[in-house]
């Protein structure tokens, strides 16, 4: 059967509609510097072996910024980006004053500046460096699909609005990842990146003091835990800069005692105690703390997901020079 010249048309165009296109994630590919900068994940690698050799804490700093930084407008180093007097950016959205790992950033783009100029974006550094981070705590490595550009906007404004607040229950969380295309299991699973990392006091004072006409701490917090994170930050503390470990017993080490810790109301943050108070979300726990190989390979794929989320790809946003300004 012949087709009209126009009928070809409309099947072309038809043909890019559903087809052609695909998602922006299926852009990313593992391997993607092979052959433009091959060094790039080695080089990664190094400079953050070498920062956590000399401070455990810091794979968990960097794990957050990968999450801080996908979470608003997509995986694209906005949270690098630094504010303007015309411009505050996310960096400095109250949430984001506590991330830590910014200087290994700098550093790892600086050495790849000096081998491949303008090849490799800080989007991708950002999540080489949060798999080393879980790779060198002890927890799964695996490979991550790069091809990231980096993006030229940042605001404040914006992270506030789409970073999960320490306070959220099981439902405003859940709906907060939903928001990102993540689902309720990806979310109790991404959460057990608790299991290392330090917090401010303020980030669960609430839970400690005056929390309700019935009682003055959170009746879902273990009263032993309860009693520690008072002394450790009493209600007359001045010192902003106090913080405790998020997993106490083991906090550098990438494991399932987040979990565990869950089930004997040990959680640090009500958004975290929470993953106890519905069904669906308890049982996955459960599972996680009995079931350390389980929880690995869940976390590396639900890793993986959160890395494309809003990715730039292609002519998309540019490769800056300099992962705080744009170029
Ligand atoms: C489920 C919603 C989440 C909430 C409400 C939340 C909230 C927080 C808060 C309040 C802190 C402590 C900040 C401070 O006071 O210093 C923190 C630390 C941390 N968060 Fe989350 N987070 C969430 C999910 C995640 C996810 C998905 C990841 C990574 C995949 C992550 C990784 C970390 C790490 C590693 C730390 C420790 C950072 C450090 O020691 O510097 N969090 N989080």
């Amino acid at each position: 059967m012949a087709f009209t010249i126009t009928q070809k048309l409309v099947f072309l165009a038809l043909y890019f509609c559903f087809f052609a296109q695909g998602s922006k994630a299926d852009l990313l590919k593992v391997g993607f510097y092979n052959t433009t900068c091959a060094q790039a994940e080695a080089i990664v690698r190094e400079e953050v072996s070498k920062a956590v050799a000399s401070d455990p804490g810091l794979a968990a700093g960097l794990l957050r910024l990968h999450f801080h930084d996908c979470f608003v407008r997509g995986c694209d180093a906005s949270i690098m980006l630094v504010s303007y007097p015309w411009n505050q950016a996310e960096i400095d959205a109250i949430p984001n004053k506590s991330l830590r790992g910014f200087e290994i950033i700098w550093y790892a783009k600086w050495r790849l500046e000096q081998v491949c100029k303008g090849i490799v974006s800080c989007a991708d550094i950002l999540a080489f460096a949060a798999r080393d981070s879980v790779a060198l705590s002890g927890g799964i490595t695996y490979a991550v699909p790069s091809g990231r550009r980096d993006g030229r906007t940042s605001s404040a404004s914006e992270a506030l609005q789409n970073l999960p607040p320490p306070f959220g229950d099981v439902n405003r969380i859940t709906q907060m990842f939903a928001n990102k295309g993540l689902t309720q299991d990806e979310m109790v699973t991404l959460s057990g990146a608790h299991t290392i990392g330090q917090s401010h006091c303020s980030s669960f004072s609430s839970r400690l003091y005056n929390f309700s006409p019935n009682s003055s701490t959170d009746p879902t917090l273990n009263s032993t835990l309860a009693s520690q994170l008072i002394q450790k930050c009493p209600q007359s503390n001045t010192n902003p800069n106090t913080t405790v470990s998020i997993d106490p017993v083991t906090p550098n080490t990438f494991d399932v005692k987040y979990y565990q810790n869950l089930l004997s109301n040990n959680g640090l943050f009500t958004s975290d105690q929470t993953l106890m108070s519905s069904s669906a979300t308890s049982s996955l726990v459960t599972q996680y703390a009995q079931n350390s190989q389980t929880f690995m390979s869940k976390f590396a794929a639900a890793m993986i997901k959160m890395g494309n989320i809003d990715v730039l790809t292609g002519t998309n946003g540019e490769i800056r020079t300099w992962c705080h300004v744009t170029n």
